[in-house]
């Protein structure tokens, strides 16, 4: 079988995230080759407050929705956040620019969808919160957020064009030159870390179905003891059709992020429309040919890495 090539790897960027030892190299997410460096340079020095907490996740795997939840129980609110989270995102924007320009205040959350094993040894340490989603429904969003995304921002490096769902699900399950490199090697090592005490896992379809009892339990995990009442306020407000308006609605300061990205503000909102798509369980069915889901299903059978995780397709 053909792979085609993913059209923003690394062949085509040259640029990636490397352990201190060099073994692992895992393709960069790069929207502006020049703005990389800085991007790049301040994730490998960052040093983390104690007081922030880490949510890691490959993309399209609900972190819009849980850095919200977890921004709103830090804050004690069901306000909607009212920063953009992208400046929280520690692959996109410079993370030390949030103290240094006082842009967004501890405690928070910082995020990153690169495997720990190739970040430097502190990820490894932090209080951190793992969020995972089915493949085949992660493979979908991501399909609909590249072949739109690269159209608006960061062009110069290579865009989806002619891109179809069958030829993305090849790239997807086998591809390893892919930014953030594969989902199946992110998520084999996230699981085997996944136990430390300092980690907390949730299943993005278990925030769909039980918001408030995980809610309450990353309530748990981060200590932040907010009331019965609170959490149930949370929920509603992040149930996807209220937050997909109230997001959409809302001011956000976006200058800070657009010099780094260097776009425009039409952009930005035109981006952000991309992450509030459908919010369900199990629209591959409605989208994958009988082909794909035959060859998805065939990949997904000898993954031996991933035969213990309990995903959940519908
Ligand atoms: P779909 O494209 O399947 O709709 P990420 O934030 O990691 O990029 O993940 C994006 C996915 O989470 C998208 O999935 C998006 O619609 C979904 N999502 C965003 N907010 C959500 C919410 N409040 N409830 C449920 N799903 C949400």
């Amino acid at each position: 079988m053909e792979i085609p090539a993913h059209p923003r790897g690394g062949k085509a960027t040259n640029k990636y995230v490397t352990s201190e030892d060099g073994s692992i190299k895992i393709p960069a997410m790069v929207v502006d080759a020049d703005a990389f460096e800085g991007v790049y340079a301040a994730l490998k020095n960052y040093k983390f407050k104690s007081e922030d907490f880490l949510l890691t996740s490959y993309p399209k795997s609900g972190t819009n929705f849980t850095w919200e939840i977890m921004t709103m129980l830090l804050r004690g609110t069901s306000e909607y956040i009212k920063e953009f989270k992208a400046l929280c995102m520690m692959d996109l924007f410079p993370v030390n620019k949030l103290d240094d320009d006082k842009l967004f205040p501890s405690p928070r959350v910082l995020n990153t969808h690169y495997r720990f094993e190739a970040l430097p040894e502190t990820y490894q340490n932090q209080k951190t919160v793992l969020i995972l989603r089915n493949p085949k429904d992660v493979c979908l969003s991501y399909f609909h957020m590249e072949s739109q995304m690269w159209d608006m921002i960061g062009k110069q490096v290579g865009n989806m064009e002619k891109m179809t769902l069958s030829k993305y699900i090849k790239i997807f399950l086998y591809a390893d030159d892919v930014p953030f490199g594969n989902f199946f090697e992110f998520v084999e090592y996230m699981w085997k870390i996944k136990d430390q005490p300092h980690i907390h896992l949730v299943y993005y379809e278990d925030l769909i179905l039980n918001p408030v009892e995980e809610i309450q339990r990353l309530n748990e995990f981060m200590g932040t003891n907010r009331s019965p009442e609170l959490v149930q306020e949370i929920a509603d407000a992040t149930s996807f059709a209220k937050m997909k308006q109230g997001k959409s609605t809302q001011g956000h300061d976006t200058k800070a992020l657009l010099d780094v990205l260097r776009t425009d503000e039409d952009t930005m909102k035109g981006t952000l429309a991309l992450m509030f798509r459908k919010g369900k369980i199990g629209d591959w069915k409605n989208n994958f040919t009988v082909a794909d889901n035959e060859l998805f299903d065939a990949y997904l059978e000898q993954w031996t890495g991933g035969k213990d995780i309990p995903f959940r397709y519908e």
